[in-house]
C-alpha cells in the first residue's frame, strides 16, 4: 500500500447501525456506531423506524468519530459511504449526506459495497493480524447476509453460495423467538448452548444443492418440535433450554461447515476468512479451529468490532479504492439489492 497520507471517512447506513469512521492509509483512528435499541421491543428491525433514527443519528455520529480521531473534517481527502445492499430507507440517508458533505467539502466521493466491506475488513491494518493471501474463500454470516465468495483480489470476487432464503443470523433470531428469548436471540443462544448438550435433540438439515444454504425450514422443524413436545409437557422448553439451543446451534454450525467444506473442495483454496455478526458465535468459531487441525486450513477471524456491521470496514474500502482513483459522481444512487 502507499506511503501517502490519507484521511477518509466512511459512513454506514445500511440498516440499522448508524455509523462513521475515519481511517489514516490502512490504520482506523475511530469507529463509532450508533445501534438502535428501539427494534428490540418489535422482534426485528423496522425500516421506517431505522431509516428515522438514522437521520437523528448520522450527524452526532459523524461529528464523534472526527473528533476521536482527532481530525477536522477539513483534513479528509475522501468520503466513502455505503451504497448498498440494504434497505432502501436508510442507504438514502447515509448516501445523501455522504453526498452533500463530499460537494461542500469539495473533495471526492466513494461508493462502497456493503459486502465488500465485510470481506475487506480483512484488510486493516491492526498490529498482530494477518491478513488473508489472495485467492481465499470469505463467509458472510449476519441477520442480513450468508454467503460465500471467492475472492481472488481486492475487487475481484465471485459469490459462489448465497442463502435462498433467511440469512443464518435470523435462523438464531427466529429460533431465539419461538423459544420466548428477546431479539436479536443469536448471543443468548450461543451462551446457553454451551451449558447444553448439541446431539439432545436432532433437526433436519435442508437439501439445497452445490454451495447454496436455505434456512426457513430449519425454523419451521424448530417450530414443529417445540409445539409437539408442548402439549405433551407445557415446561419443556424452559426445562431443556440450553439442550435445545445448544442443539439448534450444533445444527446450524453443521449446516455452514458441510458447505464451507464443499467449497475447499470444489475451489481447493483453503484460506478462510469470516465475517457478519454471526463470526462472533463460539461454535463457528471452534468449528474452524478445529478445521485447521482436521483439514489444514488456515482461518481468518477479525476484531468483533469489525465483524458486525460497522462504518471501519466502509473506511479501509473507501481507501483501498481511492489509491485506484475510483470516485463516484454526484448522481450515484442508492441500490437496495447491489451485486457483488
Ligand atoms: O452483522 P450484524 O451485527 O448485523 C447484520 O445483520 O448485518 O449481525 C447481527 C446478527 C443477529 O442475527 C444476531 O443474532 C447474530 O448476528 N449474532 C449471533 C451472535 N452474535 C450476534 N449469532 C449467533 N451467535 C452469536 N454469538
Ligand atoms: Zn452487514
Amino acid at each position: 500500500m502507499s506511503s501517502q497520507n490519507i484521511y477518509i471517512l466512511g459512513i454506514e447506513s445500511s440498516c440499522d447501525d448508524t455509523a462513521a469512521s475515519v481511517i489514516h492509509n490502512g490504520r482506523i483512528l475511530s469507529n463509532v456506531i450508533a445501534n438502535q435499541k428501539i427494534h428490540e421491543e418489535y422482534g426485528g428491525v423496522v425500516p421506517e423506524l431505522a431509516s428515522r433514527a438514522h437521520q437523528q443519528n448520522i450527524v452526532p455520529v459523524v461529528t464523534q468519530a472526527l473528533k476521536k480521531a482527532n481530525i477536522t473534517k477539513d483534513e479528509l481527502h475522501a468520503i466513502a459511504f455505503t451504497r448498498g445492499p440494504g434497505l432502501m430507507g436508510s442507504l438514502l440517508v447515509g448516501t445523501s449526506f455522504a453526498k452533500s458533505l463530499a460537494y461542500g467539502l469539495d473533495i471526492p466521493l466513494i461508493d462502497v459495497n456493503h459486502m465488500q466491506g465485510h470481506i475487506l475488513a480483512h484488510f486493516i491494518d491492526e498490529d498482530g493480524y494477518n491478513k488473508p493471501p489472495f485467492p481465499f474463500l470469505a463467509m458472510t454470516i449476519s441477520g442480513g447476509h450468508t454467503q460465500i465468495v471467492k475472492v481472488s483480489g481486492y475487487f475481484d470476487m465471485e459469490v459462489i453460495g448465497e442463502t435462498i432464503d433467511d440469512a443464518v443470523g435470523e435462523a438464531f433470531d427466529k429460533s431465539g423467538k419461538i423459544l420466548g428469548l428477546g431479539y436479536p436471540a443469536g448471543p443468548e443462544i450461543d451462551k446457553r448452548a454451551q451449558l447444553g448438550n448439541p446431539k439432545a435433540y436432532s433437526f433436519t438439515k435442508p437439501k439445497v444443492d452445490g454451495l447454496n444454504f436455505s434456512f426457513s425450514g430449519l425454523k419451521t422443524g424448530i417450530l414443529y418440535f417445540i409445539q409437539n413436545e408442548t402439549k405433551a409437557n407445557p415446561n419443556f422448553v424452559e426445562e431443556n433450554l440450553n439442550d435445545i439451543c445448544a442443539s439448534i446451534q450444533y445444527t446450524i454450525i453443521g449446516i455452514l461447515m458441510d458447505k464451507l467444506k464443499l467449497a475447499v473442495k470444489q475451489t481447493g483454496i483453503t484460506h478462510i476468512a469470516i465475517g457478519g455478526g454471526v463470526s462472533a458465535n463460539s461454535g463457528i468459531r471452534k468449528a474452524l479451529k478445529d478445521g485447521e487441525q482436521k483439514f489444514g486450513w488456515t482461518t481468518y477471524v477479525p476484531k468483533f468490532e469489525f465483524t458486525t456491521d460497522n462504518a471501519a470496514m466502509i473506511a479501509i474500502v473507501g481507501y483501498l479504492k481511492y489509491l485506484d482513483k475510483d470516485f463516484a459522481e454526484q448522481n450515484v444512487a442508492a441500490s437496495a439489492r447491489l451485486k457483488i
